[in-house]
């Protein structure tokens, strides 16, 4: 099925030079929308924007800076609002995972997972609302959770906080925004191979196959899907709320601790 109401729109999508945030660029691009790909690293912006761009219809162009900053956030909505003057679709996705033990997570740590996670979102979301409710024709916002904003797990105290946190905002957004037409969702991917996950822990893959009821690990298309659904014409009636894409994780699945 081609989902409806995506062709021609704007959106802004954070954390996209690779991984999660550039699977769902490269569908909006395929279902005609612009993009505007934001990413921390200069380097790597460019050259998944260029490379996007010239594979689809929709224009591709790259914002590099740091999504968790306030002041790079109003200049990457002012230069959506430049270069394809509106904004529809804003998707916080940049998010950051520090693993640590409670008893020895330091403030520093602490710091860093808050203001990219949380306030990367929060003040994301609310320019994006203020230019979606001045623009007049609605809006779409999909926020990224995480499976273990559901259920606890070993060493992401903090991480796990802020993406519970990010799921009550979904709620609040729903609930204020609604009456100007923008629908305010949240995905919860479970555990998904991206280049950093694959870093992160040996065996990445055949862990999680064995971990999740499905007995496959995540990719980033699997949460690339959810978001354009979430975003097109046929989720217009969805709102506020939280969809785990986790192969049932979040049911019952096993923790790494338990093989
Ligand atoms: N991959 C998973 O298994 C998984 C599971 C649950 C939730 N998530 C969430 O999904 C989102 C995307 O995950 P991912 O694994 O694709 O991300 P990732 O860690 O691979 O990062 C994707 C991109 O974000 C960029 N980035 C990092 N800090 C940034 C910043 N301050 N500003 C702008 N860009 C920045 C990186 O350079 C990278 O290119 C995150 O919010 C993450 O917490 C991921």
């Amino acid at each position: 099925m081609q989902y409806t109401g995506i062709k021609n729109k704007t959106a802004l999508v954070t954390g996209a030079g690779e991984g999660i945030g550039l699977a769902i660029c490269e569908l909006l691009l395929k279902a005609g929308a612009n993009v505007v790909l934001n990413d921390v690293d200069e380097e790597l912006a460019k050259k998944a924007s260029s490379k996007l761009d010239a594979m689809h219809t929709g224009t591709c162009l790259s914002f590099f800076g740091d999504a968790g900053n306030i002041e790079t956030i109003n200049k990457m909505v002012d230069f959506t609002l430049e270069k394809f003057s509106k904004i529809d679709f804003v998707v916080p996705n940049a998010g950051i995972t520090l693993f640590g033990d409670f008893l020895e997570f330091t403030p520093d740590s602490f710091q860093k997972v808050i203001q990219l996670n949380l306030q990367g979102a929060f003040f994301l979301a609310q320019r994006a609302a203020k230019e979606m409710i001045r623009q007049g024709i609605g809006g779409r916002m999909v926020l990224m959770s995480s499976q273990v904003g559901l259920r606890a797990y070993h060493n992401l105290t903090a991480y796990g906080m802020t993406k519970a946190a990010l799921q009550f905002m979904g709620q609040n957004l729903a609930y204020g925004l609604g009456e100007h037409g923008i629908t305010v969702n949240t995905i919860a991917p479970g555990a998904t191979l991206t280049e950093r996950t694959e870093k992160e822990q040996p065996d990445y893959e055949g862990t999680w196959s064995k971990l999740n009821p499905n007995k496959r690990v995540g990719r980033p298309e699997d949460i690339a899907n959810t978001c354009l659904f979430l975003l097109s014409d046929e989720a217009s009636h969805i709102n506020g709320q939280v969809i785990p894409v986790d192969g049932g994780w979040t049911t019952a699945g096993k923790y790494p601790e338990d093989l």
